[in-house]
């Protein structure tokens, strides 16, 4: 063998042997949606069909929280944080109209809701509690299940009182504490008719927008804060995780994770490779590792390190996964970052937030969460931002074909939520952005079923139906 040979092979070996090791061995499968087609349904009798909503989104009259605040606030130009300057206000008005919602998931087939209990609304001040807010939401309970469906309640979304705010919300050391007692309150009052939990919805988009992208309250740019809001999230999901099963052994409690797939723009570029893989290390599976061994590494490459142990195993009993779509980005040097954002769909790929439609990400995601556990897994929220409602239907067909196979492929999947049953609140975007399976009309409150959203229940019944 000649020299040159023998260095050519060195240079391969390691070339592939470190684009390998990056990518962890897992190769991203091409899955043929037209053949996925013919494949009977594999969802059993007891798969919860469910829909989506979060309590500042849609119940209106949130006034005493983060959100309220921050939608009268400006940024360094002086402009309106929400786009169009506009405010939650009565939303979709959910608070007054969930019987006439209730009805709409009854119509759609569905036997399963998830909502989230507005924190400020319960605890108004720190340590006194509204029984009137606890009523509202124990009839909304009642309510559910006179009606065959089954409520999953998350604890947490997005949204804190004022006054957990002021005092440093989820920088403090002792937040997990503090939301723990109000756990403990929201249990005590609905513990005996709610089996299905989740604890917070998706620490790594709280701790990322609010700290980082200042998209979300309290609009803080400092990479340090990221990792310890991200820690402290998911201790409190531990505390409440803990008191939750005290008072209630039976109840099934989860953690919601947001995994949005990271993927190099150029496969064969062994820093975009890096790149994807440390973000799908720290913003994904820093999540999962953290259920599982209770260890907790987060760092922002370049800027921010945050690494923690607690030695608490499994304090999880099933896993809600929001998937939306995968995001590309490229190693470089931007301005004082390492990364920047590039997009690779063509716009008839698109959906109104400018995400990607990648149904194949929802069985990668399912995968990379069984390399952790084989607990039950709840899609917690996948849905489409669609105002003309071209897309929704192939959506919502693609992506529970996906489903699916991942189902008949023996992934442990116990149901499925669409975001979102309404149009409702989308954060920084406002009322811009149409998720819902029904049309909202913002100055009559009339609900209309979007042609789309039909794709939904045919599927639900034809699945009943083997
Ligand atoms: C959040 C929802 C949001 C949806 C669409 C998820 O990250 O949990 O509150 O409306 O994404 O952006």
């Amino acid at each position: 063998m000649n020299t040159f040979f023998i260095v050519v092979l060195a240079v391969a070996l390691v070339y592939f042997g470190t684009l390998f090791w990056f990518t962890d061995g897992q190769s991203n499968p091409r899955l043929n949606l037209n053949r996925l087609k013919n494949n009977k349904w594999h969802f059993g009798k007891d798969f919860l069909w469910g829909s989506a909503t979060s309590s500042h989104q849609v119940e209106g009259y949130c006034t005493n929280n983060n959100w309220y605040k921050f939608e009268s606030a400006v940024n360094e130009q002086g402009k309106p944080r929400i786009l169009n300057g506009q405010k939650a206000g009565i939303a979709s008005d959910h608070w007054n109209r969930y019987k006439e919602d209730i009805q709409l998931m009854k119509a759609l087939s569905l036997n399963a809701y998830r909502f989230s209990l507005e924190w400020s609304k319960i605890e108004p001040r720190q340590g006194e509690f509204d029984e009137g807010a606890l009523d509202h939401y124990e009839q909304v309970v009642d309510e559910l299940l006179a009606n065959g469906i089954e409520p999953m309640v998350t604890l947490h979304h997005f949204t804190d009182p004022l006054w957990f705010e002021e005092q440093g919300a989820f920088l403090q050391e002792n937040s997990p504490e503090i939301f723990a007692s109000f756990v403990e309150r929201v249990v005590g009052r609905l513990g005996r008719k709610v089996r299905l939990w989740c604890t917070i919805n998706e620490p790594s988009v709280y701790a990322m927008q609010g700290y980082l992208k200042a998209h979300f309250p309290p609009a803080v740019k400092d990479p340090r804060h990221v990792g310890i809001v991200f820690q402290n999230l998911l201790r409190a999901h531990t505390a409440a995780y803990q008191r939750i099963k005290k008072l209630e052994p039976q109840a099934q409690v989860g953690l919601v994770v947001a995994l949005v797939l990271y993927d190099p723009p150029n496969d064969w570029n062994i820093l975009d490779v890096a790149l994807a893989r440390s973000f799908n290390k720290g913003l994904n599976e820093s999540h999962l590792t953290y259920l599982v061994d209770g260890i907790f590494n987060f760092s922002i490459p370049g800027a921010a390190r945050v690494s923690f142990t607690n030695g608490i195993k499994d304090a999880f009993d099933i896993v809600g996964l929001n998937y939306y779509t995968r995001f590309f980005q490229s190693f470089g040097f931007y301005g004082g970052e390492f990364f920047k954002e590039v997009f690779k769909a063509p716009p008839e790929k698109l959906t109104d937030m400018r995400w990607e439609i990648y149904p194949e990400g929802l069985y990668r995601t399912l995968k990379m969460i069984t390399r952790f556990t084989s607990k039950p897994i709840y899609i917690t929220e996948n849905g489409i931002a669609d105002d003309s409602d071209t897309r929704r239907a192939g959506f919502i067909e693609d992506h529970l074909l996906v489903l699916n196979k991942a189902v008949a492929d023996g992934m442990n999947v116990k149901g499925y939520f669409y975001w979102s049953l309404l149009d409702n609140f989308e954060w920084a975007f406002g009322f811009t952005k149409r998720f819902g399976l029904y049309h909202v009309d913002y100055t009559t409150q009339k609900r209309t079923l979007r042609e789309g959203s039909k794709k939904y229940p045919e599927i639900i019944q034809k699945s009943r139906e083997q």
